[in-house]
């Protein structure tokens, strides 16, 4: 039996679109263990325990990948979920790396991180959630080929991640689908400017230059009119004095930075008088990533 801890992340961190990501202290458990034969699945919704289940694809894609489904028993995967579904905090990609990582301890493979990476990243196919969540921390990381260069970007301990999550789910696939085909040059550079700005300001703990560098023009001007109430928490956390609010990968969650627990619990007792049930997550970044905790 192995038990596999995978953290919740969050994705683009305002101007880092498809790119930036980290890993927060919350977590999904899986618990694998090897069958004769056959398919057994507990802990999610019975829609979900069947061979479509995301956690056993990404385990059978392994397989696939190299060519070994001889070598491939009938599984049984237990779900403990502290990360909530279809919010923007990387569910999806801690089934895609607890099957992955499930697949190289039963194939005997034993990959190297960087083919782990390349893996979870095909699956996924972006990097910016699946490559925090295996590594931990906040990372920076491109797919180019069928290469991912990825690394990890140093953050400033007392940050505190509130999370604002609603009790609606919203899509990635839907969200990605509001997107424009093409940007204006204009906020290409307006981006540009401010993912170096972030990543150089948390590198050298400089707070005094996250918020002017979390703002983004790629995605959420478009994604925001699909979150009700999006507008009424950013201006809160503003006048709160937040350090830099931005959407948390597709939505619907809206991550907002502080040092200051004060700040983050009166961002809490306004977002739950809001419509749609907004509740404050108070996270820090994870810095172990997934683990696997026994074999
Ligand atoms: N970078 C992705 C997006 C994250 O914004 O669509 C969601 O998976």
């Amino acid at each position: 039996m192995i038990k596999i801890r995978v953290p919740a992340t969050s994705a683009n961190i305002g101007p880092g679109f498809d790119c930036l990501g980290l890993a927060l202290n919350l977590y999904n458990t899986f618990v694998f263990e090897e069958l004769d034969s056959g398919l057994e699945i507990t802990g999610c919704e019975d829609e979900f325990k069947n061979e479509d289940n995301l956690i056993y694809r990404s385990f059978k894609y392994v397989y696939e990948k190299y060519d070994i489904m001889d070598k491939m028993k009938g599984l049984k995967i237990g779900i403990d979920t502290q990360v909530p579904v279809c919010r923007g905090l990387g569910s999806s990609a801690t089934c895609i790396i607890a099957g992955v990582l499930a697949a190289n301890v039963y194939s005997g493979l034993d990959l190297s991180t960087d083919e782990l990476v390349l893996l979870v990243t095909e699956i996924e196919g972006h990097p910016d959630n699946v490559v925090p969540a295996l590594l931990g921390n906040m990372t920076t990381a491109i797919l180019e080929g069928n290469k991912v260069y990825a690394d990890i970007i140093n953050t400033p301990d007392e940050l505190i991640f509130c999370a604002l999550v609603p009790n609606f789910r919203l899509s990635t696939e839907k969200s990605r689908g509001v997107l424009p085909k093409e940007v204006d040059y204009k906020d290409a550079v307006f981006n540009v400017g401010r993912v170096s700005l972030l990543v150089s300001a948390m590198q050298n703990n400089r707070i005094d230059l996250i918020k002017p560098a979390c703002k983004d023009l790629l995605h959420q001007p478009y994604r925001s009119k699909l979150i009700d109430g999006y507008d009424d928490i950013f201006n809160r956390a503003e006048e709160l004095g937040f350090l830099g609010v931005f959407l948390s990968g597709a939505g619907p969650t809206i991550m907002a930075l502080t040092t200051d627990e004060k700040k983050a619990d009166a961002l809490r007792d306004f977002a739950k008088e809001m419509p749609n049930g907004w509740n404050l997550y108070k996270l820090k970044i994870d810095k172990e990533g997934a683990l696997i905790e026994g074999i």
